[in-house]
């Protein structure tokens, strides 16, 4: 398991509080280890026969000394579960910016190639297992470590040979449980958490597409997975109980068989039967230290996947980052696109586009045309920069564009209307006007003509196919970027609206200058193209 170190460097803010934590921790662990001792002693007066005057007054004074230790210690326990608490909470807010600045420079193949549900999962949970590693380890493992030499201190210097036997008893009950673990309990955790991953994706998978689902009669089938994962579920919880049983008794006898072995010993060796005694209380000690050793480790196991996952987000190829020239603000810029040489797969061997060559020249109406699956939609999403190409170059304005500041390329330079337009959860003007701030009311104005007989008040998003493209092709304009990709712009539309749709296209084209790509299957689309060019 490998911790980031970026991450943990990024503590340091916290570092004063992470140490303040620490040493109260540990501070309550000093003062713990020396309450048994107190307690014992109070138990020896109290059990004998006939005490005396004195020794009332001393066992009065040794339950002041214990009500001291045991107040003190919890102060600082309190103030060490304070602090460590706050603690989780910030280096869980640190890795959830960590992980989404990760994901916002990701190429769309992570996307691609996990599903949404574990990528909502590693910013939504993920991180905050992520976190409470962190403390568990600075925590309960630095505490339980402190607490452990300070005992052996303690005990060392009553009987060391006691001591080492106290140890090796401690340590067979620590393996056969720690071996058990692995064995049997862990194993069955993970299968559990297995099928509830997979019940969770169908269900995900049946709410975004419901219509589908149930248009096609998928519910009956689906509802029948879900059984089934259930049942599994259920035997797979049975076996869980039933190991989780076992566990149980195997420790609890353990521990009733180390505390006679250790009078046993004791007695062997000639050892005061107070020291005995404090031994059979401090034994309790080690084997909690040791459980709490396993519970870190059995923690551990359960949220190694939360830390893969986050690792192999971070440290992910840095390829997809943006900006090694960072262009931006470029006086003159002449949108010009260039694609040399390009090879594209989006999984292997099994290229989509091979050494594929296309200039387009500046302010160019260009339309591509080609077959379904020759890859038309996948070169837009190249020169958008959504995905890498495998060989090959981009270039726009001869800059290769990852060259740009990714906000200006997005910005300033470059448009698209996607094959299936996405929509945001608002109404229809916030979805055209992406800066508030900052937008030409007299294009807004000009281009709503294109969507007049949209219901404007209509605040749900609910709207057809053709209603859809239409907005998000006035969303593409309202950019006024110098290049506009525009991915079957009037598949969804009548001949009214495509007609709309071409003028407004050859009026902005000429009103701002700028280059045009279109992807059609439509001739009349493609006819106001200065040039078509065919994919195969
Ligand atoms: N995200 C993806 N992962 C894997 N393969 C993909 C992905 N997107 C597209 N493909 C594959 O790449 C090929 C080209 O797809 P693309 O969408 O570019 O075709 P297209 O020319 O736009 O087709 P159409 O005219 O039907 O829109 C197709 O065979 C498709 O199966
Ligand atoms: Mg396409």
């Amino acid at each position: 398991m490998n911790f980031n170190i970026e991450i943990l460097y990024n503590l340091k803010d916290i570092k004063y509080n992470i140490f303040i934590g620490f040493c109260c921790g540990i501070i309550s662990s000093y003062i713990v280890s020396y309450i048994p001792i107190l307690y014992t002693d109070i138990i020896k007066i109290l059990i004998k026969n006939d005490t005396t005057k004195d020794d009332n007054n001393i066992l009065q004074n040794y339950i002041y000394m214990y009500l001291l230790y045991k107040y003190s210690s919890n102060i600082f326990a309190a103030i060490r579960g304070y602090i460590f608490t706050i603690c989780c909470f910030l280096i869980n807010i640190k890795i959830k910016k960590k992980v989404i600045e990760s994901l916002f420079n990701k190429d769309l193949n992570y996307y691609a190639n996990n599903k949404n549900s574990e990528i909502i999962d590693i910013v939504a949970n993920d991180s905050a297992k992520y976190a409470d590693l962190y403390t568990l380890i600075i925590n309960i493992f630095f505490r339980n470590i402190s607490h452990f030499f300070i005992i052996t201190y303690i005990l060392y210097n009553k009987s060391y040979k006691l001591y080492i036997l106290c140890l090796i008893f401690s340590l067979i009950q620590f393996s056969i449980a720690h071996y058990y673990n692995i064995y049997f309990y862990d194993n069955s955790v993970n299968a559990t958490n297995e099928i509830i991953n997979k019940f969770n994706n169908l269900i995900t998978d049946y709410v975004n597409k419901i219509e589908t689902y149930r248009s096609l009669g998928l519910e009956c089938n689906t509802y029948n997975k879900l059984n089934n994962y259930c049942n599994i579920l259920n035997n797979l919880k049975n076996k869980e109980g039933y190991y989780y049983g076992i566990s149980l008794f195997i420790r609890n006898c353990i521990d009733g068989s180390v505390i006679c072995l250790l009078i046993i010993c004791g007695l062997k060796l000639n050892i005061s039967n107070k020291i005995i005694y404090e031994f059979t209380i401090y034994v309790y000690e080690f084997i909690h230290i040791f459980n709490e050793l396993i519970n870190i480790k059995k923690d551990i196991t359960c949220k190694k996947k939360s830390i893969n996952k986050i690792n192999d987000l971070i440290s992910y190829d840095k390829i997809d980052l943006w900006g090694n020239f960072m262009y931006s603000n470029i006086f003159n810029f002449i949108p010009n696109i260039k694609i040399k040489n390009v090879s594209f797969a989006y999984t292997e061997n099994n290229n989509i586009l091979t050494n594929f060559n296309l200039d387009i020249l500046p302010y160019e109406i260009i339309g591509i045309g080609g077959k379904s699956g020759s890859g038309k939609s996948t070169m837009l999403k190249l020169l958008l920069g959504l995905y890498n190409c495998d060989n090959g170059s981009i270039l726009i304005d001869n800059i290769p564009i990852k060259n740009f500041d990714k906000n200006y390329f997005y910005n300033n330079i470059i448009s698209y209307v996607g094959q299936e337009p996405v929509l945001f959860d608002t109404n229809i003007d916030d979805n055209i006007i992406i800066d508030n701030d900052n937008y030409d009311i007299e294009l807004f104005n000009y281009i709503k003509s294109l969507i007049e007989d949209i219901n404007i008040t209509n605040n749900n998003i609910n709207l057809s196919g053709g209603e859809k493209q239409r907005i998000a092709i006035c969303r593409a304009f309202m950019k006024k970027t110098k290049i506009l990709l525009l991915d079957e712009p009037t598949s969804a539309l009548d001949e009214d609206n495509e007609k709309k749709v071409l003028e407004l296209i050859n009026d902005l084209h000429k009103k701002y200058k700028i280059t045009i790509i279109i992807v059609s299957h439509k001739k009349s689309t493609l006819n106001i193209c200065n040039k078509i060019v065919k994919i195969n």
